[in-house]
């Protein structure tokens, strides 16, 4: 249970709160009131405190909820950022509010450190699209291609793979590798993204894939960007490669999370649509109170399972299912191909 705190405190805790997140919407409908801040108060409080006393750092994924992301992240961000961050935290402890391949891969990268998940075994329709053996199934049909895995992967298919990418760098690492065929794991959709891009870069290659998708971006369809040109003239709509290759070709921008939130950061729209995860929407109507924002719709449930309350619960008291751990042997497999996108990426 959260510290005793004075009525002081939660009421100038509230006011913080309200003051990053009054321009954010809670649901489509609503926005984060003075009420709902005061009501997430206590748990801010005690969150901070609890870091400071136990060492730790909180890094959150920008699809998580507001309240985590402006209220108690040291650190918020993309899969890329965030996994640049747990590599050089100092930090005691990382409580990763993300999917649990985000939080495995955190481990990896930095096994000394102590790493917690707030959802628990939280998955994602890519990362569990795909199993190691599928994968040493997959390479013994076609010898000698260079393989590359989305970090969106377990650490048993990240463990047999050259590199690992992010949707940030995957077509730049991609482009650097050798041959005309490439392996791209699991994500099929933005496979076809990625041969494209290849083609178009001048630098084509055969994409050999499996059969994944993201449950939320894989919903997108022409129609839903057809709509948005014809409800708001001059509309600037922006999509993750995780969507259908029809629904990027008819975008404005495609690119990750990063990528998406610098475009609008750099380009004036009268509004911009929004073909991704609602968390991303509230992070740009946090951080561009002057901007419009339109999102047809797009929740990451797994996402959704970090929460104040238990990401207490991984500061005071860790669950046995909050508390990350990779066996050593394929640690050291998974750490080669993540280290190996550090460097291709430079
Ligand atoms: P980013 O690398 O853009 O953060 O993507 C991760 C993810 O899960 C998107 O659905
Ligand atoms: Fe996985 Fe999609 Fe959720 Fe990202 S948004 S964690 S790809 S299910």
């Amino acid at each position: 249970m959260p510290n005793a705190f004075t009525q002081e405190q939660i009421t100038q805790e509230a006011h913080r709160l309200y003051g990053l997140l009054g321009s954010v919407s809670k649901t489509k409908a609503a926005r984060w009131t003075l009420d709902d801040c005061r009501a997430a108060a206590p748990l801010t409080l005690e969150i901070n405190r609890l870091k400071k006393e136990k060492n730790a750092v909180i890094l959150a994924h920008s699809y998580t909820g507001p309240d985590l992301v402006y209220g108690v992240a040291d650190f918020r961000g993309d899969s890329y950022e965030l996994s640049l961050k747990a590599r050089e935290v100092s930090a005691d402890v990382i409580i990763f509010a993300g999917v649990w391949f985000m939080a495995e891969t955190a481990k990896i990268i930095n096994p000394q450190k102590q790493v917690f998940i707030p959802a628990g075994r939280a998955g994602c329709t890519l990362a569990d699209s795909m199993t190691g053996a599928d994968l040493m199934r997959l390479k013994a049909k076609h010898p000698g291609v260079p393989v590359l895995c989305y970090i969106n992967s377990s650490a048993d298919v990240k463990a047999q793979c050259d590199a690992c990418v992010t949707s940030g760098n995957v077509f730049d690492i991609a482009q650097k590798l050798p041959g005309k065929e490439l392996i791209f794991v699991p994500d099929m959709l933005m496979a076809q993204n990625l041969e494209a891009e290849l083609k178009r870069r001048g630098t084509p290659k055969k994409i050999i894939s499996s059969g994944g998708s993201c449950c939320v971006h894989d919903k997108y369809r022409p129609e839903h960007v057809k709509k948005l040109r014809a409800d708001y003239p001059g509309i600037s709509v922006v999509a993750h490669p995780e969507c259908p290759i029809e629904v990027c070709e008819l975008c404005d921008y495609v690119g990750s999370t990063k990528g998406m939130a610098a475009y609008v950061a750099r380009t004036q729209a009268p509004v911009y649509g929004m073909l991704t995860e609602f968390g991303l929407v509230n992070r740009m109507e946090a951080e561009h109170p002057d901007k419009k924002f339109i999102w047809p719709f797009g929740v990451c449930s797994y996402m959704k399972r970090n929460t104040l309350a238990n990401t207490l619960q991984a500061l005071a008291d860790p669950l046995p299912a909050q508390t990350v751990s990779v066996d050593e042997q394929t640690a050291a497999a998974a750490r080669k191909a993540i280290e190996k996108m550090f460097e291709l990426a430079q």
